[in-house]
């Protein structure tokens, strides 16, 4: 293992009904909220109102910014740190999936910045305090709810790039499996996506010796093996809804990377890929992981062979590693296709005119990405190549 410290002070409120806990967590910051939300789905569902409700009895003034994107962007933040500074506001209560999240958190940072928010997307500066957050999660995916980091993304130069701080981590996030219900069938595929592949790049991590961190993600994965049809065929079973959202929050607060190298590789292409074309994060995970998987599997595949016999029951006896590793690779892609995941480029019309800006856009870390395998600007080509 390498050396860590950890430290999550996110405090989760976990379970039914549990929007009771609101107006005590907000009034622990202050009287004045930024109510951020998405789309409207959170006024269809009526958990808009409720949530007004509560703030109001509680005699919390409220500013609201609605219309958060999924792939929230910069001009969406920019307009949440005028209001903040404009109301002064004691804390931002992100209602919504990862994508009001993450906006809160840039929203959070940037307001205490005086320059652009983007510095802080693009690591030019550290942030050093935020506004408090507090979540309300509705969609489990991401693991925002439970983390410091965020991702946003540049509309004008096409670029979605990620940061993280300890000031961006949510002082509190209420997560009621009841709230998921109304997830539609796609965006829950899209989060049971997320979340295994949140696994995956921990997984495939570059490090010695991390038995126990690897035991906790095959743990996870086989959750949601299990879990997951059996939600698809019943989206408003609590059950599985509640079992879902624990284990997004798992997959990334934190657990999993203690003292391993990561990957992220995946996530970086998949991010270039909708800073292209506006896509859902986990239907681009769908398509890339099991080509990124194939592709360092020809070079290195202890790592997937033990997945394939850990997670997907599959036999090594008289194989050899790369052989177990594509029956693994096919394992994954058939569960992933049974519960009506997309598995190529094509599913969103992507062809290989834009190749070479998407594996440029995915070089965000130098000559290399990821760590379980190093790739280069070509070998990303190469796995976009594989996926179209
Ligand atoms: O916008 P509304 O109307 O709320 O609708 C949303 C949106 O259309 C809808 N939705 C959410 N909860 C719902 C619901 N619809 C009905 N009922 C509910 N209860 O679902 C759609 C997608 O929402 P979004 O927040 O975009 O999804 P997700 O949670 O998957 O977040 C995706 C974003 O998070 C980033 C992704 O790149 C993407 O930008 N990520 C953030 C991470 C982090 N902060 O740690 C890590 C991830 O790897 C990821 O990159
Ligand atoms: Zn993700």
């Amino acid at each position: 293992m390498e050396n860590f410290q950890y430290h999550n002070p996110t405090k989760l409120i976990f379970g039914k009904d549990q929007l009771a806990a609101l107006p005590g967590g907000v009034k622990a910051y202050g009287n004045r909220v930024l109510l951020l939300y998405g789309g409207g789905s959170i006024k269809r569902s009526g958990l808009y109102d409720k949530v007004q409700e509560l703030l109001n009895e509680a005699d919390v003034q409220v500013v609201e910014l609605g219309g958060v994107e999924p792939n929230p962007r910069l001009t969406t933040v920019e307009k949440g740190i005028q209001l903040v500074r404009q109301h002064e506001v004691d804390l931002i209560l992100a209602v919504g999936g990862g994508s009001v999240i993450d906006c809160a958190k840039a929203i959070a940072a940037g307001s205490h910045y005086k320059g652009s928010a983007w510095d802080i997307v693009m690591k030019k500066t550290v942030p050093t305090s935020a506004v408090p957050i507090g979540t309300i999660l509705t969609l489990a995916a991401t693991g925002s709810e439970m983390n410091g980091g965020a991702v946003i993304t540049n509309w004008e130069t096409n670029e979605k790039r990620s940061f993280g701080s300890i000031h961006t981590y949510p002082k509190f996030s209420i997560l009621d499996p009841q709230l998921t219900y109304t997830v539609p069938q796609d965006q829950t595929v899209y989060g049971i996506v997320d979340i295994m592949s949140h696994v995956f790049e921990q997984y495939f991590h570059a490090s010695e010796n991390a038995p126990l961190q690897e035991r906790i993600g095959e743990s996870i994965l086989r959750t949601m093996i299990e879990t997951a049809p059996k939600l698809m065929k019943n989206l408003e079973s609590y059950e599985h809804r509640e079992v879902m959202l624990l284990n997004g929050t798992f997959a990334l607060n934190g657990t999993l990377s203690m003292g391993v190298k990561t990957d992220w590789a995946t996530h970086m292409i998949e991010h270039a890929v909708s800073a292209v074309y506006d896509i859902p994060h986990g239907g681009g995970l769908a398509i890339l992981f099991p080509n990124w998987m194939e592709f360092v599997a020809s070079k290195n595949p202890a790592k997937v062979a033990q997945l394939g016999e850990r997670v997907f029951d599959i036999s090594r006896e008289g194989k050899e590693d790369a052989q177990v590793a594509s029956e693994t690779i096919a394992a994954l892609r058939t569960f992933w296709t049974s519960i009506g995941a997309p598995s190529t480029l094509a599913d969103y019309n992507i062809n290989d005119e834009k190749l070479d800006l998407m594996a440029d856009r995915s070089m965000v870390r130098g000559e290399t990405l990821g760590s379980y395998v190093p790739l280069h600007k070509e070998d990303v080509k190469d796995i976009l190549r594989r996926s179209l």
